[in-house]
């Protein structure tokens, strides 16, 4: 039976990491074994006492000691509920929910496009490549509407010493990259020829990479996207999160750009065996 009371998590500390987001430091109470084998891109559920429940990606996976990092954006009652909780406060915590990314393909070129608070579910995968646990080369494109609006200042500043970091502003400062990640597009395919593409941000941008992508020759099993529906179990019981005939929280959020279309009835083929090597 599915388990839907939360465990004790403890808000360890926070700091203010781009317009109206912080980032926290959080630590799962007596982890078990299920804590520790989260994989990029899976998502927990975090309730603040009085304010209920919500999704959340991981920032950085739970270590041996349950401690684990979160980004969150100010949007309504829960996270201004979350912003004035005092360091040392209980929250709630189920998780690990969701299918990450995928970790191990074989495509050595990969890009990494996001948007805003998209950047934060890619930071594990960004993170592993960094530090060489992946046999990836991995190149970055990262666009926020202004340069006040990034998030992740700490790990920008790192990742840009390990890998190709390119950031865009819609709204750019001069010496700032100006326009959407897809103004980029023609410079980055240029340079690297990636042979797999990763997306997360506004549903517009990734379906705009998507398609962009398919058009510069990568096939769409080889696109990835992150979906961002409403959520209350988390579990596939009470069908907030429906994608067609699926359920974003277990069948995603990650989802190939193939599977995608076919979920959303937009006929496209399945891939053959072929192609669904990704080597
Ligand atoms: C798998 C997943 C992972 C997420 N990871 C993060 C994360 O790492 N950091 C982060 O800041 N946020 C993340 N979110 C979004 C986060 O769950 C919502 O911002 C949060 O639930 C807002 O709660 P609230 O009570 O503060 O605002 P609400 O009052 O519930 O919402 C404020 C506004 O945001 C809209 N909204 C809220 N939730 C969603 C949603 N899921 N999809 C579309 N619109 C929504 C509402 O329609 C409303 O306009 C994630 C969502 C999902 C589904
Ligand atoms: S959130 Fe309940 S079925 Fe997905």
């Amino acid at each position: 039976m599915i388990d839907l009371t939360p465990r004790k998590l403890l808000l360890l500390d926070h700091y203010a990491d781009g317009e109206e987001a912080r980032h926290f430091s959080l630590r799962i109470d007596k982890p078990l074994a299920g804590d520790l084998a989260v994989i990029p891109g899976q998502f927990f559920m975090l309730t603040v006492p009085g304010f209920g429940e919500a999704p959340f990606t991981y920032l950085s996976l739970p270590d041996q000691q349950g401690r684990f990092n979160a980004l969150v954006r100010r949007m309504g009652a829960l996270t201004q509920g979350l912003f004035e909780q005092p360091v040392g406060a209980v929250l709630g915590y189920r998780g690990p929910f969701g299918k990450g990314w995928p970790l191990f393909f074989c495509a050595h070129r990969v890009l990494v496009v996001a948007g805003g608070c998209g950047l934060v579910p890619l930071a594990g995968v960004i993170d592993e490549a960094s530090q060489h646990r992946l046999p990836l080369q991995l190149s970055v494109i990262y666009g926020a509407r202004h340069s006040a609006a990034q998030v992740l200042g700490r790990e920008r500043e790192r990742w840009r010493q390990t890998l190709r970091f390119m950031e865009t502003c819609d709204e750019a400062k001069p010496l700032e990259r100006q326009g959407s990640p897809l103004d980029h597009f023609d410079e980055l395919f240029a340079a690297e020829a990636p042979e797999a593409v990763l997306c997360c941000g506004p549903e517009a941008l990734m379906l705009a990479t998507a398609e962009a992508s398919l058009q510069r020759g990568i096939a769409a099993h080889k696109i990835w996207l992150s979906l961002e529906r409403r959520m209350h179990c988390a579990d596939g019981l009470c069908g907030h999160c429906y994608l067609g005939t699926e359920y974003v929280c277990k069948d995603g959020p990650t989802y190939r750009y193939d599977r995608y279309l076919q979920v959303r009835g937009a006929g496209y083929p399945t891939a053959t065996k072929q192609d669904q090597r990704l080597c």
